[in-house]
């Protein structure tokens, strides 16, 4: 592959005094970018999910942390680490699922720990190793995924995995995106409710790189499986377990089990960063439950109607669902809790 053709959309830029953030929000329709010069400001763009992703979420909150660095170095020279502390607290209250928001604040409070001599040099260069560390996990992962897909005519994707999610290229898309350069592919995105990260995302990100991609209503996922159109369902995740059991986009442990009902197979793509190796399942997981209001239309959202909306944005599939974890750093084929330990071994 070229590298060119490893050049994707940018959901983070970093400019060295600001991050500018993609609004995905406004996707597909308007390409609008914002900019942002503090801690709170990224915090904001985490909760109201102008960037969102768990891989992205983890690198914006690494700014995040450098922003507060400049910012309070210059303001309260006295007491600027105690500021910044206060910042990663809010950062890590921004969202609760994706693990690699809490791994990329714990790389970064680990530099504070130690006296620095030019803080916000060294905070910087850590925010943007993390940065394009996930490029390079994407592009490895992509090749490995790739290489179980060899001959496989047509997949299937679940939420937005891609260059938006991530420092770029992608994880289950960044897959999706190195098989198709080897041989031909059917890809099929589902929608997502209820935020649309697939048709909103997905789709325009396949689009723009010219990559055929079909669209469907989660719930055509059964009939297309049971059609024999799709030999792989490929996902991302927010957080897997030390079993394996894998939080990712709501939906996703729906796919699992109609996966297993068809004999389709089941890959997770996630950077090691994703995984949490002090939870032994994924019953320890903090599952986000967002607002009504995402899932209500706006006419039921009135004083004294008795219409509420349960709305979760994660679920958990259980390890025994999947196939293979693909990471950076080899593939778990039937993850267990062994098999994730295997691989810890060669981080
Ligand atoms: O609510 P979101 O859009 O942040 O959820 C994103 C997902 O669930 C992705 O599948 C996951 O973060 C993997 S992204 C590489």
């Amino acid at each position: 592959m070229t590298e060119q053709n490893k050049k994707t959309v940018q959901a983070l830029q970093w400019t060295g005094t600001s991050l500018k953030v993609l609004d995905q929000r406004q996707l597909p329709e308007k390409l609008v970018y914002d900019e942002y010069q503090d801690a709170a400001g990224v915090t904001e763009a985490i909760t109201t999910m102008r960037v969102r992703g768990a891989p992205a979420i983890g690198i914006a909150a690494a700014y995040g942390v450098a922003l507060s660095v400049i910012q309070h170095c210059a303001e309260n020279p006295e007491d600027w680490q105690q500021k910044v502390a206060i910042d990663i607290a809010l950062l890590a209250k921004s969202r609760p699922t994706a693990v690699n928001l809490f791994w990329a604040l714990e790389q970064m409070k680990g530099l504070l720990d130690s006296s620095l001599t030019n803080p916000q040099a060294v905070i910087i260069a850590c925010a943007e190793k993390i940065h394009t560390n996930d490029i390079v996990a994407n592009i490895k992962m992509g090749e490995l995924g790739a290489d179980l897909l060899a001959g496989v005519k047509g997949v299937m994707t679940h939420c937005n995995t891609g260059a938006l999610a991530t420092g770029g290229y992608g994880t289950a898309l960044g897959v999706i995106r190195s098989a198709t350069q080897r041989q031909s592919l059917k890809v099929y995105a589902g929608e997502t409710r209820p935020w649309l990260q697939g048709a909103r995302l997905t789709v325009w990100e396949l689009a723009q790189d010219g990559i055929p991609v079909t669209l469907l209503a989660d719930s055509a996922a059964a009939w297309l499986m049971k059609s024999g159109a799709i030999d792989w369902v490929i996902v991302g995740a927010d957080r897997i377990a030390a079993n394996g059991d894998t939080a990712n986009k709501i939906g996703t442990y729906s796919l699992a089990v109609l996966a297993k009902q068809h004999n389709v197979k089941f890959m997770v793509v996630a950077p090691t960063s994703t995984i949490d190796w002090t939870i032994s399942n994924g019953n320890q997981i903090e599952i986000e439950q967002r607002d009504k209001n995402e899932l209500l239309p706006d006419c039921y959202n009135k004083e004294g109607l008795l219409v509420g909306a349960w709305n979760p944005v994660f679920d958990v599939t259980p390890g025994d669902l999947i196939t293979a974890v693909v990471t950076e750093s080899g593939v778990v084929l039937n993850p267990t809790e062994q098999g994730m330990r295997g691989l810890k071994n060669v981080i």
